[in-house]
């Protein structure tokens, strides 16, 4: 049997990321293909919402849910604390993705929540409540509580290398799995 052998030339990523090896280490971490999602929650004078493909499950009991949230963004301060939906996207929600990263479009429809707002037609949703919040470097990871959650059928949408692109339905199966 074949045993690959590591690339001579692999970079070094071990230690602090600046520079050409920050880019690098983007373009390493971009091989890892996610969903994309869309935290919203209430903060005290606004209602918020941020693009994110942090976003992974953690403990099925009691169900709890991930996200990391960059401490230069206008929703890291007001999410500590507060009750947040994470909302996951389907193929035809670009558009909803990029609104919520900085680059406005239609205004969302929102969807009152039990505890936290969510947004109209989303593929799947969970409605957390605050149940942790770690140190992450830049980041802050803030585990949520899952107290409601439903999906639909629909195609989803993904992100890899920077780039979005799609799941059809098809392609999931994800009933057979589990
Ligand atoms: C596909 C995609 C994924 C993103 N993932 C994250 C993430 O996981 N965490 C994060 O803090 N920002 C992430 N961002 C960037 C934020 O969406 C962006 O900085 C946003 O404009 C911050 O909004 P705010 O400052 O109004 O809160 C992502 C952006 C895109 C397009």
């Amino acid at each position: 049997m074949m045993i690959a052998k590591p690339r001579a030339e692999a970079p070094e990523v071990i230690g602090r990321t600046s520079g050409p090896r920050a880019h690098h280490f983007r373009g390493s971490l971009g091989r890892y293909a996610t969903g994309v999602a869309i935290v919203t929650f209430d903060g005290v004078t606004k209602r918020h919402g941020i693009t994110v493909n942090s976003f992974t499950s953690v403990s099925m009991e009691p169900p709890l849910v991930l996200v990391s949230i960059a401490r230069t963004t206008k929703a890291h301060d007001e999410l500590a604390g507060r009750p947040f939906t994470v909302n996951i996207l389907g193929a035809e929600q670009r558009q909803l993705a990029m609104h919520f990263a900085g680059v406005p479009g239609p205004e969302p429809r929102w969807v009152e929540g039990e505890t936290a707002p969510r947004l109209s037609g989303v593929l799947a949703y969970f409605e957390c409540k605050p149940w942790a919040e770690y140190d992450g470097g830049d980041h802050t990871l803030y585990l949520g509580e899952v107290v409601d959650f439903n999906y639909r059928n629909g195609d989803a949408l993904a992100f890899a290398n920077s780039t979005f692109t799609t799941i059809p339905e098809s392609q999931l199966g994800m009933e057979d799995l589990l």
